[in-house]
């Protein structure tokens, strides 16, 4: 199966990110059985900081998927008037755990908080999001480690569906840490399923969608929503929508949904890019347990 970048008029062919993350998971699931056959129970250990009631239930989702995997997920609640010390300590007491393979901080922390300082605590090798200054340096050296969980489910759904990337414009439409800076060097890798011509088009680019128009797969990563509209799009281009902004809990995506008129692909609106990034973050934590024995 292949997507090519023809010119249509037809509503564009979906990129559903489930049966992507359904692969991934099934193999993740498959390397965790022969990991605890082998005496190794591969542990993600998440942290909450505070009660935000959509942070506890991605903890609670992320645990109940953990547990359905066989990792075991030890788990962290610390109240919101925690210091950046406490959050450290229990940062540093994982690190300090054979035991806990993967950590995973969840997102967004309480605002008298560092996040990025509180990063830079946790073992490179254990930081499941591929976020850690360290794991960049090691994707922009194309180095071996945890890869950014939303740009690696993005090259994995592409190559799922038979989306040439190798030789091809990629436009991408942001240039933040979580995903369009990262995107744009992994698809710039000399590998199959990357390869790419990379352009990376932001505020400093007034007549970004000259940029646009001319992409054969074009990312939206600014979050703000409705950002991408039709006249932005290459007639048959793929179109990938990574930015989301959530207003309470109502999705609204960069990507206006009549681009599928424009688009010869595309990702749905709902059930693209988050559950593959979800999967790599499981990849990310079995690979973490596979080096502890010196598999991955
Ligand atoms: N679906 C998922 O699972 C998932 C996971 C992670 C992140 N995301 C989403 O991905 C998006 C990007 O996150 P991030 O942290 O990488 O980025 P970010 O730090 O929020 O930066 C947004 C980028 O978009 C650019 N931008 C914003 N408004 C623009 C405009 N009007 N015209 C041109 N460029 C504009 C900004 O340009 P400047 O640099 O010039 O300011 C910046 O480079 C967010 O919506 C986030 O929610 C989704």
């Amino acid at each position: 199966m292949s997507v090519s970048a023809s010119p249509t008029t037809a509503t564009a062919r979906l990129l559903p990110g489930r049966p992507v993350a359904e692969k991934i998971l099934t193999e993740v699931a498959d390397q965790v059985a022969a990991l605890r056959a082998a005496g190794v129970t591969p542990a993600l250990a998440t942290v909450l900081v505070g009660d935000d009631d959509a942070s506890a239930g991605y903890i609670r989702i992320k645990q109940r998927q953990a547990a359905e995997l066989g990792f075991a997920s030890p788990h962290v609640h610390l109240p919101a008037s925690a210091s950046q010390r406490d959050l450290h300590r229990v940062l540093e007491d994982f690190n300090a755990d054979a035991g806990v393979h993967g950590v995973l901080v969840q997102h967004p922390i309480p605002g008298h908080l560092d996040y990025d300082r509180a990063l830079q605590v946790l073992d490179p090798d254990s930081d499941v999001d591929g976020m850690h200054p360290v794991n960049m340096g090691r994707l922009a050296l194309g180095l071996p480690g945890p890869l950014p969980c939303t740009p690696a489910g993005i090259e994995a759904l592409l190559a799922y569906h038979g989306v040439p990337v190798s030789g091809r414009e990629v436009v991408i439409l942001g240039r933040g840490a979580t995903l369009g800076r990262p995107l744009a060097m992994l698809l710039a890798q000399k590998r199959p399923t990357a390869n790419a011509a990379v352009t990376v088009v932001h505020t400093g680019v007034a007549d970004w969608p000259r940029y646009t128009r001319r992409a054969e797969i074009l990312v939206a990563a600014a979050g703000v929503p409705g950002i991408v509209r039709p006249e932005h799009v290459r007639p048959g281009a793929v179109v990938v929508g990574g930015g989301v902004r959530y207003e309470g809990r109502r999705l609204l995506p960069d990507v206006d949904e009549s681009c599928a008129e424009v688009a010869g692909a595309i990702t749905p609106r709902v059930g693209g890019v988050g559950p593959t990034t979800v999967a790599m973050l499981f990849r990310n934590a079995l690979r973490a347990a596979q080096r502890t024995v010196g598999q991955g």
